[in-house]
């Protein structure tokens, strides 16, 4: 049986990971990691709840199998460990266990156990839930993969602006406060903490001799440099969990009169969240130095964009929330060098 078990995984194109297997019983465990092993798989074994706690950060495991009964720390007690983890979050893990009450599945589901299995053990159960919960993991750390790719390239883009060092960090912190402030949802405010990052992604399509320029843009240069919205969104889209951060890298140089760009929405044309995170990217620029002019203190930031709003260029009702925020005492961006960051 264990043969036509590999020839099916062979056939599926499955690539065998790593697999911690978590027992106080040792006979139990050897056993299982000989099993383990001969399909292909890397397999690391301890026998106490400390020990997989420390392999699962070194070991790095693709999929933990923990028994629940343990001496000292038990099953679930590491399972809600690793799960509280943010290495580790997304590492399935199967509790085994002799218990069959509904109350410890129910425990081990609050706990973010991914799946049960059940004493003695069905090697061939093991391995068709084990494969199953290996390729989610797979395609989880594909798209982490993906995403860190976008991460590291929004921060070299802000690496290539010596003025804009931070800016990035502050204005994904200001955005999500205010956010919260709005009573926006959890997946919102986590899309501005993304956008917060990568909102001028698309600046990568900006050439130095534009971005660096310490003067005034020429008309063809402006229209170069109002392209990065539009780019940066095209960058992003092929990403699924960037879905709600899509529409803020668009419309983050939007306008609530419409004469802002791309598309010159207007008003509640604008997502709410591009016009959140548009406050904080105009605020951040004016408190920071640019090669041309100094800082700005932060109330006479805040006068300037009120002033702004009194030309119609922001929604009044969200300047004084984000003006409220700022004066309750979030942290003012400490004053840096400042480029063409939000203008
Ligand atoms: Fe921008």
């Amino acid at each position: 049986m264990a043969a036509l078990v590999s020839i099916a995984v062979a056939e599926s194109g499955y690539m065998p990971g790593k697999i911690l297997i978590v027992d106080d019983e040792s006979a139990a465990r050897l056993a299982l990691a000989t099993l383990l092993r001969r399909e292909g798989f890397e397999v690391t074994e301890v026998r106490d709840g400390a020990a997989a706690l420390s392999h699962c950060a070194s070991f790095c495991p693709d999929l933990v199998l923990l028994d629940i009964l343990m001496p000292g720390m038990n099953g679930f007690e590491v399972c809600r460990r690793i799960k509280a983890t943010p290495e580790t979050r997304l590492t399935p893990v199967v509790l085994i266990t002799g218990l069959s009450a509904t109350e410890d599945r129910i425990q081990g589901i609050n706990v973010g156990a991914d799946d049960f299995l059940s004493k003695p053990i069905d090697f061939n159960e093991l391995l068709a839930r084990s494969r199953s919960l290996l390729r989610l993991k797979q395609f989880t750390d594909e798209l982490e993969n993906a995403e860190g790719v976008l991460f590291s390239l929004a921060e070299s883009i802000e690496a290539r602006d010596p003025y804009t060092r931070g800016h990035c960090e502050r204005l994904s912190q200001m955005s999500a406060r205010l956010g919260e402030m709005r009573g926006l949802p959890e997946d919102e405010i986590k899309a501005l903490r993304w956008a917060g990052i990568v909102h001028d992604i698309g600046k990568v399509a900006v050439p130095d001799a534009i971005l660096l320029k310490p003067g005034a843009l020429s008309a063809d240069e402006t229209e170069i440099m109002r392209k990065h919205p539009v780019v940066g969104e095209r960058i992003c889209a092929p990403l699924r969990t960037f879905r709600l951060v899509l529409p803020i890298i668009r419309h983050h140089h939007e306008r609530h009169d419409g004469s802002g760009y791309p598309d010159g929405l207007r008003g509640p044309q604008i997502p709410l969240t591009a016009a959140i995170l548009q406050l904080a990217d105009v605020y951040d620029a004016l408190t920071t130095d640019r090669p041309y002019r100094k800082a700005s203190p932060r109330e006479e930031a805040l006068k300037i964009m009120h002033e702004e709003c009194d030309r119609g260029w922001w929604n009044r009702e969200l300047l004084d929330a984000f003006t409220m925020m700022i004066g309750n005492g979030h942290p003012s961006p400490s004053p840096k060098k400042m480029g063409r960051a939000a203008r």
